[in-house]
Protein backbone atom coordinates (compact mmCIF):
# COMPACT_ATOMS: atom_id res chain seq x y z
CA UNK A 1 0.00 0.00 0.00
CA UNK A 2 2.75 2.44 1.11
CA UNK A 3 4.37 1.42 -2.00
CA UNK A 4 2.02 2.30 -4.53
CA UNK A 5 1.13 5.52 -2.70
CA UNK A 6 4.82 6.57 -3.88
CA UNK A 7 4.42 5.72 -7.30
CA UNK A 8 1.25 7.80 -7.39
CA UNK A 9 2.90 10.55 -6.12
CA UNK A 10 5.52 10.50 -8.05
CA UNK A 11 3.55 9.62 -11.78
CA UNK A 12 0.56 11.95 -11.37
CA UNK A 13 0.85 15.88 -12.44
CA UNK A 14 -1.60 18.52 -10.99
CA UNK A 15 -3.83 18.99 -13.54
CA UNK A 16 -3.24 22.40 -15.76
CA UNK A 17 -5.51 24.88 -14.88
CA UNK A 18 -5.88 27.93 -17.33
CA UNK A 19 -5.63 31.43 -15.71
CA UNK A 20 -8.58 33.53 -16.87
CA UNK A 21 -7.48 36.67 -17.66
CA UNK A 22 -10.78 38.07 -19.41
CA UNK A 23 -14.63 37.16 -18.92
CA UNK A 24 -17.29 37.98 -21.23
CA UNK A 25 -21.21 38.85 -20.85
CA UNK A 26 -23.99 37.44 -22.45
CA UNK A 27 -27.66 38.03 -21.75
CA UNK A 28 -30.49 40.03 -23.40
CA UNK A 29 -29.64 43.53 -24.43
CA UNK A 30 -32.50 44.97 -22.33
CA UNK A 31 -30.24 43.79 -18.76
CA UNK A 32 -27.82 46.30 -20.04
CA UNK A 33 -28.56 50.33 -18.86
CA UNK A 34 -26.32 52.65 -19.95
CA UNK A 35 -27.90 56.19 -18.24
CA UNK A 36 -26.48 57.34 -14.94
CA UNK A 37 -29.47 56.73 -13.27
CA UNK A 38 -30.61 54.07 -14.63
CA UNK A 39 -26.65 52.55 -13.72
CA UNK A 40 -27.62 54.08 -10.44
CA UNK A 41 -30.76 51.82 -9.96
CA UNK A 42 -28.97 48.46 -10.88
CA UNK A 43 -26.05 49.81 -8.30
CA UNK A 44 -28.93 49.65 -5.39
CA UNK A 45 -30.01 46.52 -6.61
CA UNK A 46 -27.59 45.10 -3.94
CA UNK A 47 -29.14 41.86 -4.01
CA UNK A 48 -27.87 41.05 -7.03
CA UNK A 49 -24.37 41.19 -8.77
CA UNK A 50 -23.26 44.08 -11.25
CA UNK A 51 -21.74 44.05 -14.36
CA UNK A 52 -19.91 46.70 -15.78
CA UNK A 53 -19.21 46.12 -19.95
CA UNK A 54 -18.32 48.22 -23.00
CA UNK A 55 -20.62 47.74 -25.73
CA UNK A 56 -19.76 47.45 -29.25
CA UNK A 57 -20.53 51.31 -29.78
CA UNK A 58 -17.96 51.87 -26.53
CA UNK A 59 -20.53 52.69 -24.63
CA UNK A 60 -19.99 51.77 -20.75
CA UNK A 61 -23.15 49.99 -19.05
CA UNK A 62 -24.50 48.10 -16.36
CA UNK A 63 -26.01 44.83 -16.24
CA UNK A 64 -27.30 42.52 -13.01
CA UNK A 65 -28.17 39.55 -14.69
CA UNK A 66 -27.22 37.73 -17.48
CA UNK A 67 -23.92 35.26 -17.29
CA UNK A 68 -20.33 35.36 -17.55
CA UNK A 69 -18.40 32.70 -19.61
CA UNK A 70 -14.51 32.96 -19.93
CA UNK A 71 -14.60 32.20 -23.77
CA UNK A 72 -16.32 32.91 -26.62
CA UNK A 73 -18.31 35.38 -27.58
CA UNK A 74 -20.11 38.63 -25.56
CA UNK A 75 -19.42 41.77 -24.40
CA UNK A 76 -16.01 42.02 -22.15
CA UNK A 77 -16.57 42.87 -18.83
CA UNK A 78 -14.59 45.23 -17.25
CA UNK A 79 -15.45 45.28 -13.81
CA UNK A 80 -17.98 43.49 -11.40
CA UNK A 81 -19.12 43.48 -8.04
CA UNK A 82 -20.90 40.94 -6.25
CA UNK A 83 -24.18 41.55 -4.21
CA UNK A 84 -23.55 43.50 -0.94
CA UNK A 85 -26.81 43.74 0.90
CA UNK A 86 -26.92 46.15 3.73
CA UNK A 87 -27.95 43.47 6.26
CA UNK A 88 -24.25 42.58 5.07
CA UNK A 89 -22.59 44.97 6.70
CA UNK A 90 -20.95 44.50 10.01
CA UNK A 91 -21.01 41.37 12.24
CA UNK A 92 -23.66 39.17 11.85
CA UNK A 93 -23.81 38.01 15.52
CA UNK A 94 -24.38 41.43 16.30
CA UNK A 95 -27.16 41.28 14.27
CA UNK A 96 -28.88 37.91 15.81
CA UNK A 97 -27.90 38.86 19.21
CA UNK A 98 -30.10 41.61 19.31
CA UNK A 99 -32.60 40.11 16.64
CA UNK A 100 -31.75 43.27 14.19
CA UNK A 101 -32.32 43.83 10.84
CA UNK A 102 -29.13 46.07 10.33
CA UNK A 103 -26.11 46.15 12.79
CA UNK A 104 -27.05 49.65 13.62
CA UNK A 105 -27.87 51.48 16.32
CA UNK A 106 -28.79 54.55 17.62
CA UNK A 107 -27.40 56.09 21.16
CA UNK A 108 -28.45 57.22 24.34
CA UNK A 109 -29.14 60.66 24.77
CA UNK A 110 -29.58 61.93 28.19
CA UNK A 111 -32.77 64.00 29.49
CA UNK A 112 -35.12 61.42 27.18
CA UNK A 113 -33.54 62.98 23.97
CA UNK A 114 -33.84 59.59 22.44
CA UNK A 115 -37.19 59.07 23.79
CA UNK A 116 -39.63 56.36 23.78
CA UNK A 117 -40.64 57.36 20.62
CA UNK A 118 -37.23 57.31 19.30
CA UNK A 119 -36.41 54.03 20.95
CA UNK A 120 -40.05 52.42 19.41
CA UNK A 121 -39.34 53.90 16.04
CA UNK A 122 -36.47 52.43 15.47
CA UNK A 123 -37.10 49.07 17.41
CA UNK A 124 -39.97 48.37 14.96
CA UNK A 125 -37.66 49.17 12.13
CA UNK A 126 -35.46 46.90 13.09
CA UNK A 127 -32.39 48.43 15.16
CA UNK A 128 -31.54 48.86 18.24
CA UNK A 129 -32.50 51.87 19.92
CA UNK A 130 -31.02 53.13 23.47
CA UNK A 131 -33.10 55.34 25.68
CA UNK A 132 -32.03 58.13 27.04
CA UNK A 133 -31.77 57.80 31.16
CA UNK A 134 -29.02 59.85 32.19
CA UNK A 135 -30.32 63.01 33.87
CA UNK A 136 -33.83 61.68 34.90
CA UNK A 137 -35.52 60.65 37.84
CA UNK A 138 -36.13 56.69 38.43
CA UNK A 139 -39.83 57.67 38.44
CA UNK A 140 -39.24 58.90 34.72
CA UNK A 141 -37.33 55.94 33.64
CA UNK A 142 -39.44 53.87 34.97
CA UNK A 143 -42.59 55.13 32.75
CA UNK A 144 -39.93 54.54 29.74
CA UNK A 145 -39.04 51.24 30.37
CA UNK A 146 -43.34 50.43 30.60
CA UNK A 147 -43.82 51.69 27.79
CA UNK A 148 -41.22 50.73 25.53
CA UNK A 149 -41.34 47.37 27.39
CA UNK A 150 -45.20 47.55 25.80
CA UNK A 151 -44.47 48.54 22.83
CA UNK A 152 -41.22 46.58 21.90
CA UNK A 153 -42.75 42.66 22.94
CA UNK A 154 -40.26 41.29 20.80
CA UNK A 155 -38.00 43.70 19.17
CA UNK A 156 -34.41 44.74 21.07
CA UNK A 157 -34.04 48.07 23.11
CA UNK A 158 -31.23 49.11 25.48
CA UNK A 159 -31.57 52.12 28.42
CA UNK A 160 -27.98 53.97 29.29
CA UNK A 161 -26.53 53.28 32.46
CA UNK A 162 -24.61 56.33 32.70
CA UNK A 163 -21.68 56.13 35.44
CA UNK A 164 -22.46 59.29 38.22
CA UNK A 165 -19.36 60.02 39.91
CA UNK A 166 -21.18 62.75 41.60
CA UNK A 167 -24.67 60.59 42.32
CA UNK A 168 -23.12 57.04 42.99
CA UNK A 169 -26.91 56.39 44.54
CA UNK A 170 -28.16 57.32 41.02
CA UNK A 171 -25.74 54.82 39.54
CA UNK A 172 -27.11 52.01 42.47
CA UNK A 173 -31.10 53.04 41.64
CA UNK A 174 -30.86 52.68 38.02
CA UNK A 175 -29.36 49.14 37.91
CA UNK A 176 -31.76 47.80 40.67
CA UNK A 177 -34.53 49.18 38.45
CA UNK A 178 -33.20 47.80 35.20
CA UNK A 179 -32.84 44.50 37.24
CA UNK A 180 -36.19 44.44 38.44
CA UNK A 181 -38.31 45.04 35.28
CA UNK A 182 -35.93 43.03 33.02
CA UNK A 183 -34.00 45.45 30.93
CA UNK A 184 -31.74 43.29 29.42
CA UNK A 185 -29.51 45.46 27.19
CA UNK A 186 -27.65 48.50 28.63
CA UNK A 187 -25.40 50.86 27.16
CA UNK A 188 -22.84 51.79 29.56
CA UNK A 189 -21.50 54.66 28.98
CA UNK A 190 -18.89 57.15 31.13
CA UNK A 191 -17.33 54.71 32.99
CA UNK A 192 -13.75 55.56 33.73
CA UNK A 193 -13.68 52.06 36.31
CA UNK A 194 -16.06 49.71 36.72
CA UNK A 195 -18.54 50.68 39.40
CA UNK A 196 -19.71 47.96 41.60
CA UNK A 197 -23.37 48.56 40.19
CA UNK A 198 -22.19 47.87 36.14
CA UNK A 199 -20.80 44.59 37.66
CA UNK A 200 -23.81 43.78 39.16
CA UNK A 201 -26.51 44.05 37.07
CA UNK A 202 -23.77 41.93 34.37
CA UNK A 203 -23.26 39.06 36.64
CA UNK A 204 -26.68 38.64 37.90
CA UNK A 205 -27.67 38.06 34.39
CA UNK A 206 -25.13 34.62 33.95
CA UNK A 207 -27.03 31.42 34.50
CA UNK A 208 -26.07 28.08 32.85
CA UNK A 209 -28.02 25.55 30.09
CA UNK A 210 -29.17 22.41 30.10
CA UNK A 211 -25.73 21.96 28.32
CA UNK A 212 -23.16 23.56 30.64
CA UNK A 213 -23.28 27.05 28.45
CA UNK A 214 -23.17 30.10 30.16
CA UNK A 215 -25.98 32.25 29.32
CA UNK A 216 -25.56 36.31 29.81
CA UNK A 217 -28.69 37.45 30.20
CA UNK A 218 -28.17 40.67 30.33
CA UNK A 219 -25.73 42.54 27.95
CA UNK A 220 -23.69 45.02 28.00
CA UNK A 221 -22.95 47.54 25.53
CA UNK A 222 -19.73 49.67 26.97
CA UNK A 223 -18.67 53.22 25.37
CA UNK A 224 -15.06 53.96 25.36
CA UNK A 225 -13.01 56.07 24.09
CA UNK A 226 -9.54 55.14 25.36
CA UNK A 227 -7.82 51.63 25.38
CA UNK A 228 -7.72 51.67 29.30
CA UNK A 229 -11.50 52.37 29.63
CA UNK A 230 -12.04 49.52 27.30
CA UNK A 231 -9.66 47.16 29.22
CA UNK A 232 -12.22 46.13 32.14
CA UNK A 233 -14.77 45.49 30.25
CA UNK A 234 -12.80 43.05 27.40
CA UNK A 235 -11.48 41.19 30.90
CA UNK A 236 -14.17 39.29 33.46
CA UNK A 237 -15.47 40.98 36.41
CA UNK A 238 -12.85 41.91 38.83
CA UNK A 239 -12.97 39.56 41.82
CA UNK A 240 -13.36 42.33 44.88
CA UNK A 241 -16.39 43.19 43.36
CA UNK A 242 -17.70 39.80 43.03
CA UNK A 243 -16.58 39.43 46.43
CA UNK A 244 -18.90 41.92 47.65
CA UNK A 245 -21.85 41.54 45.90
CA UNK A 246 -21.56 38.01 47.05
CA UNK A 247 -21.55 39.40 50.55
CA UNK A 248 -24.74 41.10 50.05
CA UNK A 249 -26.34 38.67 48.79
CA UNK A 250 -26.88 40.45 45.22
CA UNK A 251 -25.08 37.72 43.23
CA UNK A 252 -25.33 33.71 44.14
CA UNK A 253 -22.12 31.97 44.22
CA UNK A 254 -22.83 30.10 41.03
CA UNK A 255 -22.94 33.53 39.19
CA UNK A 256 -20.07 34.44 40.78
CA UNK A 257 -17.98 31.40 39.43
CA UNK A 258 -19.36 31.87 36.15
CA UNK A 259 -18.57 35.67 35.98
CA UNK A 260 -15.14 35.05 36.00
CA UNK A 261 -15.29 32.90 32.48
CA UNK A 262 -16.79 36.37 30.72
CA UNK A 263 -16.21 38.93 29.41
CA UNK A 264 -17.40 42.22 31.08
CA UNK A 265 -18.80 43.30 27.80
CA UNK A 266 -20.82 41.91 24.79
CA UNK A 267 -19.89 44.85 23.02
CA UNK A 268 -17.51 47.94 23.25
CA UNK A 269 -18.26 51.10 21.01
CA UNK A 270 -15.44 52.85 19.89
CA UNK A 271 -16.95 56.53 20.97
CA UNK A 272 -14.93 59.26 18.25
CA UNK A 273 -15.23 62.76 18.11
CA UNK A 274 -19.49 63.10 18.54
CA UNK A 275 -22.05 65.46 20.11
CA UNK A 276 -22.21 65.23 23.82
CA UNK A 277 -19.28 63.69 26.36
CA UNK A 278 -16.46 63.18 23.89
CA UNK A 279 -12.43 62.94 23.59
CA UNK A 280 -12.67 64.47 20.54
CA UNK A 281 -10.51 61.41 19.11
CA UNK A 282 -10.30 60.51 15.39
CA UNK A 283 -12.32 57.03 14.37
CA UNK A 284 -9.19 55.96 12.04
CA UNK A 285 -7.03 56.67 14.92
CA UNK A 286 -9.24 54.86 17.72
CA UNK A 287 -10.79 52.17 16.20
CA UNK A 288 -8.05 50.00 14.78
CA UNK A 289 -5.96 50.25 18.04
CA UNK A 290 -9.05 49.11 20.05
CA UNK A 291 -9.76 46.34 17.63
CA UNK A 292 -5.92 45.43 18.30
CA UNK A 293 -6.41 45.89 22.23
CA UNK A 294 -9.61 43.39 21.91
CA UNK A 295 -7.57 40.68 20.25
CA UNK A 296 -4.56 40.53 22.74
CA UNK A 297 -7.47 40.44 25.10
CA UNK A 298 -9.10 37.79 23.69
CA UNK A 299 -5.97 35.28 23.13
CA UNK A 300 -5.12 36.00 26.42
CA UNK A 301 -8.74 35.08 28.25
CA UNK A 302 -9.96 32.70 24.81
CA UNK A 303 -13.53 33.63 25.57
CA UNK A 304 -16.29 31.35 24.00
CA UNK A 305 -17.70 34.63 22.88
CA UNK A 306 -15.13 37.26 21.73
CA UNK A 307 -16.37 40.97 22.39
CA UNK A 308 -17.25 43.05 19.48
CA UNK A 309 -16.25 46.61 18.37
CA UNK A 310 -18.42 49.00 17.31
CA UNK A 311 -18.13 52.70 16.21
CA UNK A 312 -19.46 55.99 16.64
CA UNK A 313 -18.80 59.54 16.90
CA UNK A 314 -19.24 61.02 13.30
CA UNK A 315 -21.11 59.10 11.87
CA UNK A 316 -24.05 60.12 9.78
CA UNK A 317 -23.71 59.60 6.13
CA UNK A 318 -23.16 56.43 4.00
CA UNK A 319 -19.29 57.61 3.53
CA UNK A 320 -18.97 57.03 7.29
CA UNK A 321 -20.38 54.12 7.91
CA UNK A 322 -19.10 52.72 5.71
CA UNK A 323 -15.53 53.51 6.68
CA UNK A 324 -16.41 52.20 9.75
CA UNK A 325 -17.06 49.17 9.03
CA UNK A 326 -14.31 49.20 6.41
CA UNK A 327 -11.86 49.15 9.41
CA UNK A 328 -13.48 46.27 10.66
CA UNK A 329 -16.33 47.59 13.07
CA UNK A 330 -19.05 45.09 14.23
CA UNK A 331 -21.59 48.14 14.18
CA UNK A 332 -22.78 51.60 13.70
CA UNK A 333 -24.10 53.69 16.39
CA UNK A 334 -25.78 57.36 15.38
CA UNK A 335 -26.15 60.01 17.81
CA UNK A 336 -26.19 63.72 16.85
CA UNK A 337 -28.27 63.24 13.69
CA UNK A 338 -31.23 61.37 15.71
CA UNK A 339 -31.83 64.60 17.77
CA UNK A 340 -32.69 66.48 14.69
CA UNK A 341 -34.98 63.78 13.39
CA UNK A 342 -39.01 64.31 14.66
CA UNK A 343 -39.23 61.47 17.39
CA UNK A 344 -36.37 63.39 19.78
CA UNK A 345 -37.64 64.47 22.67
CA UNK A 346 -36.15 68.07 22.43
CA UNK A 347 -38.05 71.61 20.86
CA UNK A 348 -38.92 72.48 17.39
CA UNK A 349 -36.54 75.40 17.87
CA UNK A 350 -33.75 72.69 18.37
CA UNK A 351 -34.71 70.66 15.60
CA UNK A 352 -35.17 73.71 13.14
CA UNK A 353 -31.35 75.07 13.91
CA UNK A 354 -30.06 71.76 14.10
CA UNK A 355 -31.12 71.46 10.04
CA UNK A 356 -29.17 74.48 9.31
CA UNK A 357 -25.74 73.80 10.72
CA UNK A 358 -22.61 72.68 9.46
CA UNK A 359 -19.91 70.45 11.05
CA UNK A 360 -17.77 73.13 11.92
CA UNK A 361 -20.44 74.75 14.26
CA UNK A 362 -19.86 73.23 17.52
CA UNK A 363 -17.60 73.61 20.21
CA UNK A 364 -16.27 72.07 23.52
CA UNK A 365 -17.97 73.62 26.98
CA UNK A 366 -18.07 72.46 30.88
CA UNK A 367 -20.18 69.57 31.44
CA UNK A 368 -22.76 69.36 33.93
CA UNK A 369 -22.29 66.03 35.20
CA UNK A 370 -18.14 66.18 35.70
CA UNK A 371 -17.90 69.78 36.33
CA UNK A 372 -15.98 69.86 38.98
CA UNK A 373 -13.58 67.57 37.34
CA UNK A 374 -12.76 70.33 34.31
CA UNK A 375 -14.73 67.50 31.96
CA UNK A 376 -16.08 69.36 28.45
CA UNK A 377 -18.81 67.90 26.04
CA UNK A 378 -19.49 68.76 22.56
CA UNK A 379 -22.18 71.52 22.04
CA UNK A 380 -23.89 73.29 19.50
CA UNK A 381 -21.84 76.47 18.61
CA UNK A 382 -24.57 78.46 16.24
CA UNK A 383 -27.45 80.35 17.73
CA UNK A 384 -26.99 80.27 21.24
CA UNK A 385 -24.62 81.35 23.75
CA UNK A 386 -24.19 78.21 26.19
CA UNK A 387 -20.73 77.46 24.98
CA UNK A 388 -19.24 80.93 26.37
CA UNK A 389 -21.17 81.43 29.29
CA UNK A 390 -20.46 77.69 30.22
CA UNK A 391 -16.67 78.08 29.71
CA UNK A 392 -16.95 81.76 32.08
CA UNK A 393 -18.69 79.64 35.22
CA UNK A 394 -15.72 77.34 34.48
CA UNK A 395 -13.33 80.26 34.42
CA UNK A 396 -14.74 81.69 37.99
CA UNK A 397 -15.33 77.60 39.23
CA UNK A 398 -11.21 77.68 38.84
CA UNK A 399 -9.90 80.99 40.12
CA UNK A 400 -12.22 81.12 43.51
CA UNK A 401 -12.46 78.86 46.11
CA UNK A 402 -16.38 80.39 47.09
CA UNK A 403 -19.13 81.98 45.42
CA UNK A 404 -18.31 84.84 48.06
CA UNK A 405 -14.68 85.28 46.49
CA UNK A 406 -15.89 86.61 43.04
CA UNK A 407 -15.83 90.47 42.93
CA UNK A 408 -19.05 92.11 43.65
CA UNK A 409 -19.28 93.82 40.09
CA UNK A 410 -18.34 90.32 38.46
CA UNK A 411 -20.81 87.98 40.60
CA UNK A 412 -23.79 90.69 39.65
CA UNK A 413 -22.73 90.59 35.82
CA UNK A 414 -23.24 86.70 36.31
CA UNK A 415 -26.29 87.26 38.79
CA UNK A 416 -27.64 89.49 35.93
CA UNK A 417 -26.61 88.21 32.61
CA UNK A 418 -26.25 84.23 33.20
CA UNK A 419 -28.82 83.43 36.51
CA UNK A 420 -31.01 86.13 35.94
CA UNK A 421 -31.44 85.46 40.07
CA UNK A 422 -29.20 86.26 42.71
CA UNK A 423 -26.55 83.51 43.51
CA UNK A 424 -28.26 82.89 47.03
CA UNK A 425 -31.73 82.26 45.11
CA UNK A 426 -30.18 79.71 42.83
CA UNK A 427 -28.35 77.72 45.88
CA UNK A 428 -32.31 78.23 47.47
CA UNK A 429 -33.75 75.85 43.88
CA UNK A 430 -30.39 73.71 43.97
CA UNK A 431 -31.64 72.43 48.01
CA UNK A 432 -35.07 71.67 46.58
CA UNK A 433 -33.39 70.17 43.52
CA UNK A 434 -31.57 67.59 45.26
CA UNK A 435 -34.19 67.08 47.68
CA UNK A 436 -35.82 64.66 45.37
CA UNK A 437 -33.34 63.36 43.69
CA UNK A 438 -30.11 62.46 45.96
CA UNK A 439 -29.83 64.33 49.08
CA UNK A 440 -26.46 63.77 49.50
CA UNK A 441 -25.15 66.24 47.44
CA UNK A 442 -26.30 69.01 49.88
CA UNK A 443 -25.11 67.39 53.00
CA UNK A 444 -21.52 67.44 51.17
CA UNK A 445 -21.66 71.24 49.88
CA UNK A 446 -22.66 72.21 53.53
CA UNK A 447 -19.76 73.59 55.00
CA UNK A 448 -17.69 73.01 51.66
CA UNK A 449 -18.23 76.82 49.97
CA UNK A 450 -16.21 75.35 46.48
CA UNK A 451 -18.89 72.31 46.54
CA UNK A 452 -21.89 74.75 46.60
CA UNK A 453 -20.09 77.24 44.04
CA UNK A 454 -20.15 73.85 41.95
CA UNK A 455 -23.38 73.24 42.87
CA UNK A 456 -25.10 76.35 41.88
CA UNK A 457 -22.68 76.58 38.47
CA UNK A 458 -24.44 73.07 37.72
CA UNK A 459 -27.56 74.79 38.34
CA UNK A 460 -27.12 76.93 34.92
CA UNK A 461 -25.49 73.83 33.29
CA UNK A 462 -28.20 71.53 34.01
CA UNK A 463 -31.54 73.63 33.16
CA UNK A 464 -29.36 75.06 30.14
CA UNK A 465 -30.45 71.35 28.35
CA UNK A 466 -34.11 71.52 29.88
CA UNK A 467 -34.18 74.78 28.32
CA UNK A 468 -33.42 73.63 24.58
CA UNK A 469 -34.98 70.55 25.58
CA UNK A 470 -38.56 72.37 26.37
CA UNK A 471 -38.31 75.39 23.83
CA UNK A 472 -38.23 77.94 26.75
CA UNK A 473 -38.77 80.53 24.87
CA UNK A 474 -36.85 83.48 26.58
CA UNK A 475 -34.06 81.06 27.31
CA UNK A 476 -33.31 80.71 23.59
CA UNK A 477 -29.16 81.99 23.69
CA UNK A 478 -28.86 79.50 26.67
CA UNK A 479 -29.82 76.62 24.77
CA UNK A 480 -27.33 73.64 25.94
CA UNK A 481 -27.35 71.43 22.67
CA UNK A 482 -24.91 68.67 22.35
CA UNK A 483 -23.83 67.99 18.83
CA UNK A 484 -20.87 66.49 16.58
CA UNK A 485 -19.50 67.49 13.58
CA UNK A 486 -21.83 64.79 11.86
CA UNK A 487 -24.91 66.85 12.18
CA UNK A 488 -23.54 69.16 9.59
CA UNK A 489 -22.31 66.34 7.43
CA UNK A 490 -25.72 65.17 7.50
CA UNK A 491 -27.18 68.14 6.78
CA UNK A 492 -24.68 68.41 3.71
CA UNK A 493 -25.61 64.82 2.33
CA UNK A 494 -29.31 65.36 2.01
CA UNK A 495 -29.05 69.12 0.16
CA UNK A 496 -31.83 68.49 -1.95
CA UNK A 497 -33.25 65.58 -0.94
CA UNK A 498 -36.42 64.53 0.99
CA UNK A 499 -35.00 64.72 4.21
CA UNK A 500 -33.83 67.88 3.89
CA UNK A 501 -36.48 69.76 5.94
CA UNK A 502 -36.27 68.82 9.77
CA UNK A 503 -39.83 67.71 9.35
CA UNK A 504 -39.07 64.64 7.09
CA UNK A 505 -36.45 63.16 9.00
CA UNK A 506 -37.33 60.10 10.84
CA UNK A 507 -35.16 57.98 12.73
CA UNK A 508 -35.92 54.75 10.92
CA UNK A 509 -35.30 56.36 7.42
CA UNK A 510 -32.38 58.28 7.99
CA UNK A 511 -30.97 54.77 9.45
CA UNK A 512 -32.30 52.62 6.70
CA UNK A 513 -30.92 55.42 4.22
CA UNK A 514 -27.11 55.65 5.90
CA UNK A 515 -27.24 51.80 5.38
CA UNK A 516 -28.56 51.57 1.30
CA UNK A 517 -26.55 53.70 0.60
CA UNK A 518 -23.25 52.48 2.85
CA UNK A 519 -23.90 49.42 0.65
CA UNK A 520 -24.43 50.81 -2.74
CA UNK A 521 -21.45 52.79 -2.25
CA UNK A 522 -19.65 50.10 -1.15
CA UNK A 523 -20.33 48.53 -4.83
CA UNK A 524 -18.97 51.92 -6.39
CA UNK A 525 -15.98 51.66 -4.73
CA UNK A 526 -15.17 48.05 -5.56
CA UNK A 527 -15.83 48.86 -9.27
CA UNK A 528 -13.37 52.07 -8.98
CA UNK A 529 -10.62 49.27 -7.33
CA UNK A 530 -11.12 47.69 -10.68
CA UNK A 531 -10.42 51.24 -12.82
CA UNK A 532 -13.94 51.55 -13.24
CA UNK A 533 -15.21 54.99 -11.67
CA UNK A 534 -18.79 55.61 -12.40
CA UNK A 535 -20.79 58.64 -10.65
CA UNK A 536 -22.72 59.13 -8.29
CA UNK A 537 -26.17 60.04 -8.69
C1 LIG B 1 -27.99 65.24 22.33
C2 LIG B 1 -27.04 64.14 22.70
C3 LIG B 1 -27.12 63.58 23.96
C4 LIG B 1 -26.30 62.51 24.29
N1 LIG B 1 -26.43 61.94 25.52
C5 LIG B 1 -25.78 60.78 25.78
C6 LIG B 1 -26.03 60.08 26.98
O1 LIG B 1 -26.80 60.49 27.83
N2 LIG B 1 -25.38 58.91 27.17
C7 LIG B 1 -24.52 58.41 26.24
O2 LIG B 1 -23.99 57.33 26.43
N3 LIG B 1 -24.26 59.06 25.10
C8 LIG B 1 -24.88 60.22 24.85
N4 LIG B 1 -24.66 60.86 23.66
C9 LIG B 1 -23.76 60.24 22.67
C10 LIG B 1 -24.57 59.40 21.66
O3 LIG B 1 -25.19 58.31 22.28
C11 LIG B 1 -23.67 58.85 20.55
O4 LIG B 1 -22.75 57.94 21.07
C12 LIG B 1 -22.93 59.95 19.82
O5 LIG B 1 -23.76 61.05 19.64
C13 LIG B 1 -22.43 59.46 18.50
O6 LIG B 1 -21.69 60.45 17.85
P1 LIG B 1 -22.33 61.54 16.86
O7 LIG B 1 -22.92 62.58 17.72
O8 LIG B 1 -21.18 62.04 16.08
O9 LIG B 1 -23.35 60.82 16.02
C14 LIG B 1 -25.40 61.99 23.35
C15 LIG B 1 -25.30 62.60 22.10
C16 LIG B 1 -26.10 63.65 21.77
C17 LIG B 1 -26.00 64.28 20.41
Amino acid sequence: MEKVLNIKKETVQPKQRKIVSKLFWQGSPYDIVFDAEQIQEKLKRTDLPCYVMKDFRGRIGVANGGALVAEGRGLEVLAMTPPMKPEQLGDASFRADYNLKYCYKTGAMANGIASEALVIAIGKAGFLGSFGAAGLVPKRVEQAIDTIQANLPTQSYAFNLIHSPNEPALEFGAVDLFLKKGVHVVEASAFLALSENIVWYRVAGLSQDAEGNIVTQNKVIAKISRSEVATPFLKPAPDDFLKSLLEKGRITPLQAQLAKQVPMADDITCEADSGGHTDNRALTALLPSIIRLRDKMQSEYQFKKPVRVGAAGGISTPESALAAFSMGAAYVVTGSVNQACVEAGTSEHVRQLLQTVASTDVIMAPASDMFEMGVELQVLKRGTMFGPRAKKLYDYYSRYQSIDDIPADEREKLEKQIFRQSLEAVWQGCIEFFQERDPAQIEHAKGNPKRKMALIFRWYLGLSSNWANAGTEDRKLDYQIWCGPSMGAFNDWVIGTDLEPYQNRKVAVVAERIMQDAAVLWRLNALKMQGVNLARV
